[in-house]
């Protein structure tokens, strides 16, 4: 079987990329190229060297904002893994819509609420202020609307008296490594159909 080939962009610790990484073995039809970060100080850099992955980073702040030009970065950097799939993973950086046409349709973004419930930052603390009985995660192709495009999954919780926003957030984040890594083997064999879990 010739895989798909999959980079993975984090930002941060990438526990989502470890569990993606993870989830590629056997008869997946897709396999990990590449992690790339934002940073050279993302730990999920060490995590996946350490289990064989190629990774590379692109430092934004030097390019002070000026995103197209970050961006041409990446693109150098990924044609040399040639992915076919992009799975942006706590990837904490705004896309231009150009860098998105150029991707769109093969590529995957997770986010930390019911979409199109609390779209942007802080969806825990808002769901819990929102006196939410239900939440969640999405995971859905990336278009030029920020945290929007077509769902792929969704997986969610019952929020539970007392939760605080770490305490959802962490009950979610389990959610997430369960629901990313069955919606890319999907995506990665041609199916679109959104995967909703439990
Ligand atoms: C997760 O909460 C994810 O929903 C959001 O950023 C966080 C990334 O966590 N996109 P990790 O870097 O995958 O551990």
């Amino acid at each position: 079987m010739n895989h798909k080939r999959v980079a993975i962009l984090i930002s941060g610790g990438g526990s989502n990329m470890v569990e993606l990484v993870k989830s590629m073995h056997g008869d997946h039809p897709a396999r990990a190229v590449l992690v790339l970060a934002n940073s050279a100080d993302a730990g999920g850099l060490k995590r996946a060297r350490a289990m064989g992955i190629a990774t590379d980073f692109v430092d934004h702040r030097p390019f002070k904002g000026d995103r197209a030009a970050f961006e041409a970065r990446l693109c150098d950097v990924l044609q040399q893994s040639a992915p076919d799939i992009l799975c942006l993973a706590g990837f904490m950086r705004i896309l231009t819509p150009e860098f998105i046409a150029k991707w769109q349709g093969r590529m995957l973004n997770i986010h930390p609420s019911l979409l199109p419930k609390y779209r942007g930052l802080n969806t825990h603390k808002r769901a819990l202020e929102a006196g939410d009985s239900e939440h969640g995660c999405t995971v859905h192709e990336v278009t030029g609307a920020l945290d929007d495009g077509p769902v792929l999954g969704q997986a969610r919780l019952r929020v539970r008296a007392g939760d605080t926003p770490d305490t959802l957030s962490a009950r979610v984040l389990k959610l997430e490594h369960q629901l990313y890594p069955a919606v890319l083997k999907r995506f990665a064999a041609g199916d679109k159909t959104p995967a909703l879990l439990p």
